[in-house]
């Protein structure tokens, strides 16, 4: 049996290379957690939030939902309100768009500028949207409305917590 001695250069070399491994991984762990918690915020955000629509009194013109729910953000805790414009479409479909206008982000109104009715317009530069969300060429917006995504349970409108882009858009 052989006897294998550690001579202090190697001690101190392992020790410093130790704790040198261990500060390393201990300051970067929070900045990888930073990077990696809104990603993992989104997965868990997949959840819907139930509002208080039922969905059998939708009509073909878009209504005003507000939902609220809590988010976490960090060691934080906030009350979010979420707002859309929720109608069923000719085949029945549920269509549930975000207010934030695409242009600069204000609030845009379903039906409230009597030069354009049945359109969503935004009244900061005068943005204008189809009843699908669908940005009318020539006006500030670029791209269509976002979209929440929706489930029935019960009879009850569910939504999710943020909007997204319409695929293809
Ligand atoms: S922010 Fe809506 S048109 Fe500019």
């Amino acid at each position: 049996m052989s006897e294998q001695r550690v001579t202090r250069r190697q001690f101190l070399s392992y020790t410093i290379m130790g704790v040198g491994g261990f500060m390393a991984v201990a300051s970067v762990m929070p900045m990888l957690r930073m990077a990696v918690d809104p990603v993992l915020q989104v997965e868990a955000g997949g959840d819907f939030i139930a509002t208080t629509v039922k969905v059998d009194e939708l009509t073909n013109e878009p209504t005003r939902v507000d939902f609220q729910f809590e988010q976490e953000d960090g060691w934080y805790t906030s009350n979010v309100t979420q707002t859309a414009w929720v109608y069923k479409d000719d085949k029945g479909e549920i269509i549930a768009l975000s207010p934030v206008c695409k242009h600069l982000g204000c609030t845009v109104n379903w039906n409230s500028n009597k030069d354009h009715p049945n359109q969503f317009f935004c009244p900061c530069h005068k943005g204008l949207y189809e009843k699908d969300g669908t940005n009318v060429p020539g006006t500030p917006p670029r791209g269509p409305l976002d979209r929440y995504k929706y489930k029935v349970k019960d009879g009850v409108l569910y939504l999710s917590r943020r909007a997204s882009a319409v695929r293809g858009a």
